[in-house]
């Protein structure tokens, strides 16, 4: 990859000392960007994982721009069930309310056609990308709840036209990775959404909200693409390189704004503002026309629970 060039836009973060957040994916790209503007501005910030190793680079490579950061690493495939509840184990232990979550981790098997499934027998995106954070959301409701937490989920693009095959969302019979990129995302914005209605609704004091990165070049991309070794490739790094997309600083930008900013509202969405929202400063966005629809959104929300096994009511007691 070539040098990252300096960032052409930047948000001013409230001071957030005393403030526990957690991101997800924050070994790696926007992620980690994500947590180091967090970190820089007081917050107490936790990465769940998969790979402790890159873990520890990301830790490394925060502390280098805010020594007295406090950053914790937690274990945590969100392709493995057992796994989330062992990381949310791992958050109660530390009894700590939560006041920002960032659900951003994500992948997309860009070049691979094969259908893949997780730990637990599901599309690998559907539960990497929504299913997994849906069981790490409602095994910490109460951290969330205590906090008074904001949660942000990273959307994309992709799920402007992305489905929902109810008669196949695990996309058994017709399998392509952008459907099922599409539909991971489109289901997690629905359920970002629908928390945030049920906790106005039951008093949890939770508030969401979506975000998208536009595009960056990051390692979610395979190496063919990022190192331009195929024609396709190389005109598409040229573009990227042109500035149509954006650094992952620059991405993290939204996701920044909509869990930290004291601006940011409670139901919207922000992308960057530029050119084909591929990149730019983040704004507010309109919801696409697919998050609007509350009966798909209560829809995912039913079948997320009885895929994961898990339900918000049956939460542990009320922590903090
Ligand atoms: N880059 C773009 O152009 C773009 C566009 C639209 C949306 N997005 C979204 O933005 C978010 C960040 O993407 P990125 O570009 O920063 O990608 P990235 O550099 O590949 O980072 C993805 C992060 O998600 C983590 N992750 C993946 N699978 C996981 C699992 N099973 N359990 C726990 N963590 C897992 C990765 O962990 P490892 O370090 O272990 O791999 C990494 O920290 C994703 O949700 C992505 O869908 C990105």
């Amino acid at each position: 990859m070539s040098t990252p060039r300096a960032p052409r836009w930047s948000i001013r973060l409230p001071d957030l000392r005393g403030q526990r957040a957690v991101v997800t994916g924050a070994s790696d790209g926007v992620g980690v960007e994500i947590a180091r503007a967090l970190a820089i501005a007081g917050a107490d910030v936790v990465l769940p994982v998969r790979n402790r190793a890159k873990g520890e680079r990301a830790v490394a490579s925060i502390l280098a721009d805010a020594p007295h950061a406090h950053l914790t690493l937690v274990d945590l495939d969100l392709a493995d069930l057992a796994s989330v509840a062992k990381g949310a184990e791992a958050l109660f232990a530390a009894g700590r309310p939560i006041r920002i979550l960032v659900l951003n981790a994500g992948m997309i098997a860009l070049g691979d056609p094969v259908r893949h499934t997780s730990a637990d027998g599901f599309e690998l995106h559907f539960q990497t990308n929504h299913l997994g954070h849906f069981a790490l959301v409602a095994r910490i409701l109460p951290l969330l709840r205590a906090g008074a937490a904001r949660v942000t989920v990273q959307s994309s693009l992709a799920a402007r036209s992305a489905q929902l095959r109810w008669d196949d969302l695990q996309l058994e019979r017709h399998y392509s990775v952008f459907a099922a990129y599409g539909a991971s995302k489109l289901a997690l914005s629905l359920f970002a959404l629908e928390l945030g209605r049920r906790s106005a609704a039951s008093g949890w004091g939770i508030t969401t909200n979506l975000s998208h990165p536009g595009i960056a070049i990051t390692n979610i991309a395979p190496a063919s693409l990022r190192e331009g070794r195929t024609l396709g490739a190389r005109l598409g790094r040229r573009i990227m390189d042109a500035g149509v997309g954006g650094t992952p600083a620059e991405a993290s930008l939204p996701a920044l704004f909509a869990s930290a900013s004291r601006e940011a509202v409670a139901g919207a969405f922000y992308g960057p503002g530029g050119f084909l929202h591929l990149q730019g400063p983040p704004r507010r966005e309109s919801l696409y026309r697919r998050f609007e629809d509350r009966q798909a959104a209560a829809r995912v929300w039913s079948v997320s629970r009885e895929l994961t096994g898990v339900g918000f009511e049956a939460s542990r007691a009320d922590a903090g």
